[in-house]
């Protein structure tokens, strides 16, 4: 019996542990039909996926993706970006004009549009035995990846997508309870407490054991450790201890994405995006 869409989606895990064995052409084709079927803003898929395959391609965008060594080692990267140039040259060759990178509007459909049809091509490769994986950091990258890959004025890419056939699939990733997440009606809002609680359902508590602590809450720094620089986990537990980190919410918002950090890169953003020629942030 054909498996799910449900079951899918449920055994679905980031992969970051590839065979070398290529993706065959036609799987390659089913993801990219996947990809284009997806709903968009308008049904306008103001968006272009560039095919990277080579592994010189690979392994220049897998440094200039802070030197995540499973963007190398994946045999097939689809990079997603919200393309304002074909969409507004073919508006000009009809007779209209189109403006995507002054609005907005525009720009937040075509972001969303780029989750979209990331995700199909997600699930497809999923059902079809593929593991993938997505590359947010991309973004901070933006201007030397339009030069990398012939972007043009207008073209910014927003994701990388991993994939490949996975040596390994994670097993230890958990997700919030309903309660967390799910309200009725209206916003219900929960104690500190109640929140300690239900992320404490998804995160465990810190042990000493902080390995398998990472099992849940950061798989790449196992990846990181096995696939290109042992040792990696200690450091981070030394800065852990260093900085005093003895639960996930300061795990995450003290080390790994701290508020400063994340607002500098988004003005960073905002400069490539201008250079870009998209001026609507
Ligand atoms: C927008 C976005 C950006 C991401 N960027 C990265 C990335 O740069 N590197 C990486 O290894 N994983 C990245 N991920 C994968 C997440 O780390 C992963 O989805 C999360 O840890 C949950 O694990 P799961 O996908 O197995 O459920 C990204 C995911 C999303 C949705």
């Amino acid at each position: 019996m054909a498996e799910s869409v449900y079951d899918v989606i449920m055994r679905r895990r980031s992969v970051r542990s590839f065979l070398d064995t290529p993706v065959e052409e036609e799987k390659v084709q089913q993801l990219l039909d996947a990809a284009i079927q997806a709903p968009s803003g308008g049904n306008i898929q103001p968006i272009s996926i560039i095919r990277i395959e080579k592994p010189e391609s690979r392994d220049k965008l897998a440094k200039l993706a802070v030197n995540q060594p499973w963007v190398a080692k994946a045999p097939l990267c689809l990079l997603f970006c919200i393309d304002f140039h074909r969409t507004g040259k073919w508006a000009q060759a009809e007779g209209a004009s189109y403006g995507g990178e002054k609005a907005l509007m525009s720009f937040l459909l075509a972001y969303a549009d780029v989750f979209c049809s990331a995700e199909n091509a997600v699930l497809c490769a999923t059902s079809l035995g593929l593991g993938t994986v997505y590359i947010g950091m991309v973004l901070a990258a933006m201007t030397e990846i339009r030069s990398e890959f012939g972007l043009p004025d207008k073209v910014v890419p927003v994701v990388a997508l991993c994939v490949g056939y996975p040596k390994k699939i994670p097993a230890g990733i958990t997700k919030l309870p309903k309660a967390a997440m799910v309200h009725s009606e209206r916003y219900e809002e929960k104690s500190p407490e109640e929140l300690k609680q239900l992320y404490r359902e998804k995160y465990g508590d810190l042990t000493a054991d902080v390995k398998k602590y990472f099992e849940r809450t950061y798989q790449e720094a196992l990846e990181m450790e096995e696939q290109s620089r042992p040792g990696f986990t200690d450091k981070v537990a030394r800065l852990m201890a260093r900085m005093e980190v003895g639960n996930a919410a300061q795990l995450l918002f003290k080390m790994r994405y701290p508020d400063e950090a994340m607002k500098r890169m988004g003005e960073s953003i905002i400069k490539s995006l201008r250079e870009a020629g998209i001026e609507c942030l």
